[in-house]
């Protein structure tokens, strides 16, 4: 039962309750500062998690360091006290912002959510219409900081994911999205080293994905046929190897050609050269089949981001009747739902209260006499769980909303997975011959 209890509390710990959001980890503004003593409203959600759990028998866990008492948590912490949270020498990656960082600020509120990239300068602010944050505030600090801003927001500070990077860079036309994306590269089976064929550069979203699939050893061509696409494509790939080089001691690899021209065109581009996949994304690919077709290895897979199932049977009408043999493989859609999950609060910030119920258990069980044995005992087990969860538990009283969110993202694309194949031969048998 106290496993149990300890358990539950590791969660709501994890889960944040008692003063986080729940997804984040970050207080939402509309919390009231005054419920949480000073000293905690100080300490980063690593350290409050970390004081929830109990002291470890041996040396300090990665996640506490030696025991202090609370007088001594810092109320601000820089990157001095963030190491020494952590560990006393720091890994590599461990890098405090710097001038140049692409910066990620996201808050949660109530009904809103705030997610956008900022480039660090040494001086100005980051302003935004959740209120502003000096640059300086921010330099050298480590990425998982909190701030304040001047309208009392709180921002999470944080280096930007890929997916972060191309779902908020700047775009020309519209992304192939990160779902589709990953669902793609395991479509064609994509590994280091692989040689990758892209029409369709756009903003350079799925360039970038690519590109970190092949790794420093693979190559990615990419052909765009609109000027401004291609600057643009280009602009975002050397924007994210830019902020990349200021954290990381390994560069990111410069492995993509974008080439500004029609695949129509490209034919003599193409001529000696051979591609382990093929990724299309652009309006009517069944033109630019006959020409990829020729540079794709035997065997190998060419997929195709499609908005509507129309689409998809004058691509299908095109491969038959240029005659390719590109076999269908798969029509796929990427579907993500997600959800809600966090303790339930009126409209004026405060939690509701679990109701607990009032079910006479002497009488329930004298009713239910003649029913003896399981269901009885089922019965009993379910009371003491809601006694321990009520008085053990700190959170015990307050319930969790736990449903999927009514903003879901939609439809994005269908994904057609083409496998280039070599038709069999027609064998002759003793029947034919005769
Ligand atoms: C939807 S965008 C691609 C977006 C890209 N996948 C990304 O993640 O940023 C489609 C692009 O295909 C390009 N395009 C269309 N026809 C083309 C062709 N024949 N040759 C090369 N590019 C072409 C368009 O100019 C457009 O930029």
């Amino acid at each position: 039962m106290l496993q149990r209890g300890m358990a539950r509390l590791r969660w709501a710990a994890l889960l944040g309750v008692g003063g986080h959001c729940a997804c984040f980890g970050l207080p939402p503004p509309a919390w009231p500062a005054r419920r949480l003593p000073a000293w905690v409203r100080g300490l980063s959600p690593l350290q409050r998690l970390s004081q929830m759990l109990p002291e470890p028998q041996g040396p300090c866990s990665p996640l506490q360091s030696a025991p202090r008492t609370r007088h001594e948590v810092p109320e601000a912490s820089g990157p001095a006290e963030e190491l020494a949270v952590s560990s006393s020498t720091p890994p590599p990656r461990d890098v405090p912002f710097q001038v140049g960082d692409l910066i990620l600020l996201s808050s949660h509120g109530r009904h809103r959510t705030f997610r956008k990239i900022m480039k660090l300068k040494d001086t100005g602010q980051l302003s935004s219409n959740w209120g502003a944050i000096r640059h300086q505030d921010v330099l050298g600090k480590l990425p998982g900081q909190v701030f304040s801003s001047s309208t009392g927001y709180h921002f999470m500070f944080r280096r930007p994911a890929l997916e972060d990077y191309v779902l908020l860079m700047k775009r020309g036309p519209n992304i192939s999205y990160p779902k589709d994306v990953n669902m793609m590269v395991m479509m064609m089976d994509v590994h280091q080293g692989d040689a990758v064929l892209e029409v369709g550069s756009g903003s350079g979203g799925m360039s970038l994905f690519l590109s970190k699939a092949v790794g420093s050893q693979g190559r990615v061509m990419s052909f765009e046929i609109r000027k401004d696409h291609h600057e643009i494509a280009k602009k975002n790939y050397k924007n994210w190897c830019n902020a990349w080089k200021i954290s990381h001691s390994e560069e990111w690899p410069e492995n993509v050609d974008f080439i500004h021209k029609d695949i129509a065109t490209a034919a003599q581009d193409l001529k000696s050269k051979t591609f382990d996949a093929v990724a299309l994304d652009m309006l009517n690919p069944q033109i630019a089949l006959p020409i990829v077709y020729q540079s794709l290895k035997q065997g190998g897979v060419c997929t195709i981001y499609l908005a509507s199932i129309t689409q998809i049977i004058e691509l299908l009408n095109g491969i038959s009747s240029c005659r390719l043999a590109l076999y269908c493989e798969k029509i796929t859609e990427v579907t993500l739902r997600d959800w809600l999950v966090c303790p339930a609060k009126k409209k004026d910030g405060t939690f509701v209260q679990r109701v607990q119920p009032t079910t006479n258990l002497d009488s329930e069980l004298h009713t239910h006499e003649d029913d003896e044995g399981e269901e009885g005992e089922e019965e009993q087990v379910q009371a003491e769980d809601n006694g321990e969860t009520l008085s053990d538990s700190p959170y015990g009283a307050v319930p969790y909303i736990a449903r999927p969110l009514h903003w879901q993202c939609g439809h994005t694309a269908f994904l057609i997975k083409l496998r280039k194949f070599k038709p069999a031969h027609t064998l002759s048998t003793s029947d034919d011959s005769n």
